[in-house]
């Protein structure tokens, strides 16, 4: 079958602003939304710019907009559009760095405010620090996040204000907030406490439905904000 790629383009140090530009394409249904732009960037258009690293769905780094939906380019099939016609956009409400690509620093820095890694001054055990399955489990769909800003640039609250720090970051405090062996969790609740934090999010889910992982993000959200309000973990 052929298909239509219509693709996002805007080389800031050329473009006075961004365009669209088509290319048609012969696939197979089976083939990724990542093939795709594979075939368009080696045999088509080479200046075209986007971000893949593994192809497998595991390193997040081609999290873009197809048909005005975020996902990962290597986890999309051209069968489960349900259209030839296909729109390929960078994700909403970060700058665009080239085409596809764009500027991913914000989102690291929400991140990193959320102390995104284990704190425990208590002198370690002999052997390692131990956690019970039922404790792990507390935290397990938190585990998968990847990173790759989907759920963050689908969020409208992110859109209107970029200052808050979004469902990825709270993701990534709530794997650490309900770890046992942490010990900093009421840090993180006082960081997420503020005017930029968990209360920003207005359960609107669209966070839940972009995540290539299909972690329960709004779920994790609502158990940070009643950590906050209750001042309890369980
Ligand atoms: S290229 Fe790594 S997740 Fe898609």
């Amino acid at each position: 079958m052929q298909v239509k790629l219509k693709i996002f383009r805007y080389n800031p140090e050329t473009d006075k602003k961004p365009h669209y530009e088509t290319y048609k394409v012969e696939a197979e249904p089976t083939d990724r939304v990542l093939d795709l732009l594979e075939y368009v960037k080696n045999y088509i258009d080479g200046t075209i710019s986007y971000r893949r690293s593994c192809a497998h769905g595991v390193c997040g780094s081609d999290a873009m907009r197809i048909n005005g939906v975020n996902c990962l380019a290597c986890k999309v099939l051209v069968k489960d559009l349900g259209t030839t016609n296909i729109r390929i956009e960078p994700l909403l409400g970060m700058g665009v760095h080239k085409d596809l690509i764009v500027d991913m620093e914000p989102f690291f820095e929400h991140y990193r405010s959320v102390l995104p890694y284990l704190i425990n001054d208590e002198p370690p055990p002999k052997r390692e620090r131990l956690q019970s399955p039922e404790e792990r489990e507390h935290f397990d769909d938190t585990t998968k996040c990847i990173l790759c800003a989907a759920c963050t640039t689908s969020c409208p609250s992110y859109w209107a204000n970029e200052d808050y720090v979004g469902p990825a970051a709270i993701v990534n405090a709530h794997r650490f907030i309900f770890d046992s062996r942490d010990r900093a969790a009421a840090q993180r609740l006082e960081i997420l406490n503020d005017q930029f934090g968990v209360y920003r999010c207005h359960t609107i889910f669209n966070c839940t439905l972009a995540c290539p992982r299909e972690i329960e993000v709004t779920k994790a959200i609502g158990e940070v904000k009643k950590a906050i309000a209750t001042g309890k973990l369980d």
